[in-house]
């Protein structure tokens, strides 16, 4: 069932704020996409998108009518019925999320005379609600409504997620602004889950915690198969076909980075500390994460010995494919180590173009960077590598060493193709037995 037409205000035209803006203007909103940064907001007017995600640039193209970007508060909240935050809730210095460009938001909000519910899309600590609630309320806003609504869309598939959802959810302080919330996603089938604000809070942070703990989990295990003689992705399709377990985000790898695991782990560790609670899980998680990025570097020494003049290709340097987002991408610690170590660094990515990442010699092609290398290593799945032709790469490599941290390529394949492949958790002897 399509909902009735609503206006909304997005406030952030990041990741998040545009896909939920060009999303509800497909379902046939009017929305306006505000956003404090003038060159962004400008390239927006021109039709220029800022960020890489597929089918996102489709979908404001084609809902151009509808959605319109702006710097002005008061033209975002012009006879707004929904004022939607997407801002960025960055971790501060001691790990807790920074409100403060939540808290712009709200402070900003013109004196609206009329019904209007603010809905917090940002990643928030378990609380904020109640205390938006009580800022609203000492202004005098108690007749605008107040809802929790977390964003579950992963990036490089955002605007699936965002249209085919798992489930909706949505807390409220009052009945009627939840019923509001969700008649506003009429159009989009899936489940949805009411409660109270701050369990609304707690379902976002808990379900990120709960798919890094499989990450950890499944990285550890791999750790433990390359000490005994096992194959972490025969091991992780064993237990991923019990349904209690489930298949999904047990991919041994490198660790996990992006804009929202880091912190969102984080900021739960912190949010439970300062309620008193010593939040050991989530502890250990982030730390099997933080050494699985050093990994690497280890299986680099034990083929090559010190680092020191090697030449080490880094192929894909975003924090996962499909997307440019570089925030917290293993890429910058692996870069980092290796460049501390004396090593020679030259990588590629097909759409990070890395002019950040100082020291690094960005390459056209895999095998541009590869050429030359004592050793490459696979840092970002990019489907692009699977139709390299690696016998070739490894005929031009200085020695050829394949360390493939995400376990995208076929071993045997590679050692027949004059390679020397090391992947995660891929224990050697199982392959030669
Ligand atoms: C979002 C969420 O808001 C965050 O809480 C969640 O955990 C991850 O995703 P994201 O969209 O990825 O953030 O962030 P980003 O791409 O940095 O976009 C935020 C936008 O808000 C930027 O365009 C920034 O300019 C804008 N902004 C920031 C404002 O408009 N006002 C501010 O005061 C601060
Ligand atoms: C995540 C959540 O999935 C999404 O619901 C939330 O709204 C925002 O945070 P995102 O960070 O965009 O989305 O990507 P995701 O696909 O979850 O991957 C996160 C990181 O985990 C990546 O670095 C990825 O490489 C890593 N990962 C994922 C693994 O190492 N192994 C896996 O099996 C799955």
């Amino acid at each position: 069932m399509s909902a009735p037409p609503s206006r909304v205000a997005v406030f952030g035209a990041g990741y998040v704020g545009l896909v939920t803006g060009a999303c509800f203007a497909d379902l046939g909103h009017t929305v306006v996409i505000r956003d404090v940064l003038t060159d962004r907001v400008e390239a927006l007017q021109r039709g220029e998108i800022p960020i890489y995600e597929p089918g996102l640039a489709e979908l404001i193209e084609a809902n151009r009518e509808r959605l319109t970007f702006t710097t002005s508060v008061a033209e975002a909240i012009e006879g707004a019925d929904f004022v939607y935050v997407a801002v960025g809730t960055p971790p501060t210095y001691s790990g807790d999320a920074d409100l403060s460009a939540v808290w712009m938001v709200i402070d900003e909000l013109p004196a609206i005379d009329r019904p209007c519910i603010v809905v917090m899309k940002s990643t928030v600590p378990v609380g904020t609600g109640l205390k938006v609630r009580h800022r609203l309320d000492a202004r005098g806003l108690t007749h605008v409504g107040y809802a929790s609504n977390p964003e579950f869309t992963a990036e490089g598939t955002a605007v699936k997620d965002f249209l085919h959802p798992d489930r909706i959810v949505v807390g409220a302080f009052r009945e009627d602004d939840g019923d509001a919330v969700v008649a506003l996603h009429g159009g989009i089938e899936g489940p949805v889950v009411r409660c109270d604000v701050a369990s609304a809070e707690m379902i976002k942070l808990a379900a990120n915690a709960a798919l890094m703990t499989r990450i950890s989990f499944i990285n550890e295990i791999a750790n433990v198969c390359e000490a005994t003689g096992a194959d972490v992705v025969r091991v992780a399709e064993g237990i991923g076909l019990d349904r209690r377990i489930g298949p999904s985000f047990l991919r041994a790898g490198i660790g996990f980075g992006g804009s929202c695991f880091p912190k969102d782990s984080l900021a739960l560790k912190q949010l439970a500390a300062n309620s008193g609670y010593h939040f050991q899980l989530l502890n250990a998680v982030i730390e099997v994460n933080e050494l699985q990025k050093r990994r690497v570097i280890g299986k680099l020494h034990s083929h090559l010995g010190s680092l020191r003049d090697k030449r080490v290709a880094l192929l894909g340097l975003a924090f996962k494919p499909h997307t440019d987002d570089m925030r917290e991408a293993p890429s910058l610690v692996l870069a980092g180590r290796l460049l501390a170590e004396g090593a020679d660094v030259r990588a590629w990515d097909p759409v990070v173009d890395g002019r950040d990442l100082h020291g690094v010699e960005i390459a056209a092609t895999p095998e541009v960077a590869a050429a030359g290398a004592d050793a490459v290593v696979i840092v970002t799945e990019w489907p692009e590598l699977t139709t390299v032709d690696w016998a070739s790469v490894a005929a031009t490599m200085r020695t050829p060493v394949l360390i493939d941290g995400r376990n995208l390529l076929d071993p045997a394949r590679m050692e027949a193709s004059g390679l020397r492949y090391e992947g995660i958790g891929r224990a050697a002897e199982v392959r030669e037995g």
